[in-house]
């Protein structure tokens, strides 16, 4: 049994200031920290950290880095968290994922980040690795789970080899940085988890503009119940309705919608306050983590959400992205006081 993420590993740079600068302004920021990051290695060690306390089921991480100290760092930070890395490749021709991140703390700790790939780059592989990284799963399980976003070159054709070679696996994408698809590729996974702006651009990715338009005025008029649509729109007539089909859009502060194949309804968890937002990095991620862990566990959608709804509002209140990241024993005290 186990769960694996294919994914990128970034090292994070991030500066606190109070606000942004304008182009061609100069002037002091707040201080400086770097973090172990990128969304493949966050939600990694979100899912590692949530794990039910007597699971034993194998967390491994499939990607790259440079051969360098931010690479050694970032690997070490995994195997710490308990994650396989015996596929995580080495590269002396290119420098680790790099992201520069500006948080803006008297701006509710939003952030602007820019990536660079470095060996995230290199995150590609023929059928015969992927025939070679699979086959070790084969004699323990038909039961595993596998998570992508969007931050290495071609994660679709990978998934298209599981759904061809490994029918059983159930598909986790998380769109980000978003690329538009072929419509029929957004059929290939069991679990969407996009965010509200992610969620517009696969309208806009599959729909004609006319749609796009009505659908743009709807969420002027009320922004929940515009949402509530394009969620179940992207279930119904962009997912595939053979498999789990889970949409899930977060809606930062506002909350959170979704609907699945078993609960077709769309349903919608509001966010939870917090007294001080001090760094919204690898908050998505957190929350993803969560509803890998919960669903893979049997959790309920409904359950899944609630769980990871609680773990991202304490990753927002520190600093930091996987870092930030709580264990399943915070969440549970903190459902226990809610
Ligand atoms: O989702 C947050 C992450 O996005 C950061 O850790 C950064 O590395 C970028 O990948
Ligand atoms: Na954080």
């Amino acid at each position: 049994m186990g769960i694996t993420v294919i994914g990128s590993l970034n090292y994070d740079l991030v500066t606190y200031t109070d606000r942004i600068p304008a182009a061609g302004e100069t002037f002091q920021a707040n201080s400086f920290e770097t973090h172990t990051g990128g969304k493949g290695l966050n939600q990694t060690v979100a899912i590692s950290k949530l794990q039910q306390k007597d699971a034993d089921y194998k967390i491994r991480m499939i990607g790259n880095v440079g051969e360098d100290a931010f690479g050694q760092q970032l690997q070490a930070y995994l195997e710490k968290n308990r994650v396989d890395t015996s596929n995580i490749g080495t590269h002396f021709d290119v420098s680790t994922g790099v992201a520069t991140i500006l948080v803006e703390e008297k701006n509710g700790g939003q952030n602007r980040i820019l990536i660079t790939a470095g060996a995230n780059g290199k995150t590609v592989y023929t059928d015969e690795a992927l025939t070679k990284m699979f086959q070790y799963h084969d004699e323990q399980d038909n039961e595993h789970m596998l998570v992508f976003q969007h931050e290495i070159p071609d994660p679709v054709s990978i998934m298209k080899w599981l759904n061809n070679n490994k029918p059983t696996y159930k598909i986790v994408y998380n769109p980000s940085p978003f690329h538009p698809l072929q419509k029929e590729d957004w059929s290939l996974f069991d679990v969407l988890v996009v965010n509200e702006i992610e969620s517009l651009q696969i309208i806009e990715n599959v729909y004609p503009a006319s749609h796009v338009e009505k659908t743009k005025a709807n969420i002027k008029k009320d922004f929940v119940e515009a949402y509530k649509s394009i969620c179940e729109e992207i279930q119904k007539n962009v997912m595939n309705p053979s498999k789990s089909a889970i949409v899930i859009i977060t809606l930062g502060s506002l909350g959170v919608l979704f609907s699945g194949a078993e609960d077709p309804i769309v349903q919608y968890l509001p966010a939870i306050k917090v007294p001080k937002v001090v760094d919204t990095t690898g908050a998505g991620d957190t929350f993803l983590g969560g509803v890998v862990t919960q669903l893979y566990q049997g959790k309920s959608l409904k359950c899944a959400i609630e769980f990871s709804t609680v773990a991202s509002s304490i990753t927002i209140q520190k600093q930091g992205a996987a870092e930030s990241i709580p264990h399943y024993s915070d969440v549970m005290s903190a459902l226990e006081l809610k």
